[in-house]
């Protein structure tokens, strides 16, 4: 008799949770952020991808999961996560110096990607690889399992979910409660849950919340506000996601209790998710690449005005001076430098 050693069962474990948020989670995230993007940032965003659909963000959204699993993509797998070492139920934090590792991890991989998505000196590609990162990592670092080291993130917590004795806690919340709360994990489900949760934020229960999400958010410290986003997740280990241990969790089926009493914070993470990336991705644009779009707007005028009135070399301004002087800004130039 075929007996699996450890080591299988740790693969497999590994397997199961490689989709993160599952493909349901991170499309509303996609759809929800579409809806409070600018029309600026929306247009940035479509020509960045390629895509002028209604689903230009969520076609992409779960694009990062199957790139992990390639052999060229695998070095990305530990930007899914952070480990944080901490003790839950008693005890919950991160704390980037300690659970991010020299692989990197969701808070150093947002960093990375918020700077390089920005970055005008990188190919159509390399900026369209980190636009996909982002709308992927934002919306992983709100699922608390993605910000804990306990069992893997839970994927080593064997659970019973709606029957499944074969669970575990990790992939039930990626995936299996927020498909048991929507019935479906097609784009048109992704888009009716949005749709949905967007009410909320606009008039709803979230309406009063919305500006506390986006509070910490400065991408000018990427790795604070990233870290802040993480703990703020990571906290709901301790107080919803396992709130009495984890043997509390393998007394019965997570359904119906367990996941009554959890879904609200589903609901919570994926609309928060979305609502951060729509202004993560506004203030990039707006921060970032508007002013470079205008500069490249002014080093035209500038030079449509020098062929039509060219000045005397002595008393022609520079272009930097001229465009400085046309937005009232610094030039910017040494923006991207790092
Ligand atoms: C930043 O992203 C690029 C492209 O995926 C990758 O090659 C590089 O290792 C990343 N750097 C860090 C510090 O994560
Ligand atoms: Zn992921």
């Amino acid at each position: 008799m075929y007996t699996p050693t450890t080591s299988v069962l740790v693969g497999l474990a590994a397997l199961k949770g490689a989709s993160a948020w599952g493909t349901l989670g991170h499309a509303t995230v996609a759809y929800i952020a579409q809806n409070y993007l600018t029309d600026a940032t929306e247009a940035w965003a479509k020509s960045v991808l390629s895509d002028t659909s209604t689903s230009y963000l969520a076609n992409i959204a779960s694009w990062a999961d199957t790139y992990r699993s390639t052999t060229a993509g695998k070095f990305s797998a530990p930007y899914h996560y952070i480990d944080a070492n901490d003790s839950p139920p008693s005890s919950c934090n991160v704390n980037y110096a300690r659970d991010c590792t020299s692989s990197g991890c969701s808070i150093s991989a947002i960093s990375n990607y918020t700077q390089r998505v920005a970055d005008a000196r990188l190919s159509t590609a390399n900026t369209a690889e980190a636009l996909k990162f982002l709308v992927h990592l934002l919306g992983d670092i709100t699922q608390p399992l993605h910000d804990e080291a306990l069992e893997t993130g839970g994927n080593d917590i064997k659970v019973t979910f709606n029957g499944y004795a074969n669970d575990n806690l990790h992939s039930d919340w990626d995936t299996y409660i927020p498909e048991k709360k929507v019935g479906g994990s097609a784009l048109t489900d992704a888009q009716s849950w949005a749709k949905t949760l967007i009410a909320s934020i606009d008039s709803g229960s979230y309406k009063s919340l919305a500006s506390s999400w986006v509070s910490k958010s400065n991408i000018n410290d990427a790795v604070t506000s990233a870290t802040a986003w993480a703990t703020d997740a990571n906290a709901l280990v301790c107080s919803v996601v396992m709130p009495n241990g984890v043997a509390a969790l393998q007394t019965g089926d997570l359904y119906p209790t367990y996941y009554n009493k959890v879904i609200p914070t589903v609901e919570l993470q994926i609309a928060k998710g979305g609502y951060r990336l729509a202004d993560w991705l506004n203030k990039i644009y707006s921060a970032n690449i508007a002013k470079r779009d205008l500069e490249g707007q002014s080093e035209e005028l500038v030079s449509r005005m020098a062929m039509a009135a060219p000045l005397p070399p002595a008393n022609r301004p520079s272009k930097a001076q001229l465009a400085r002087e046309a937005y009232g800004g610094g030039c910017g130039c040494d923006k991207h430098k790092h």
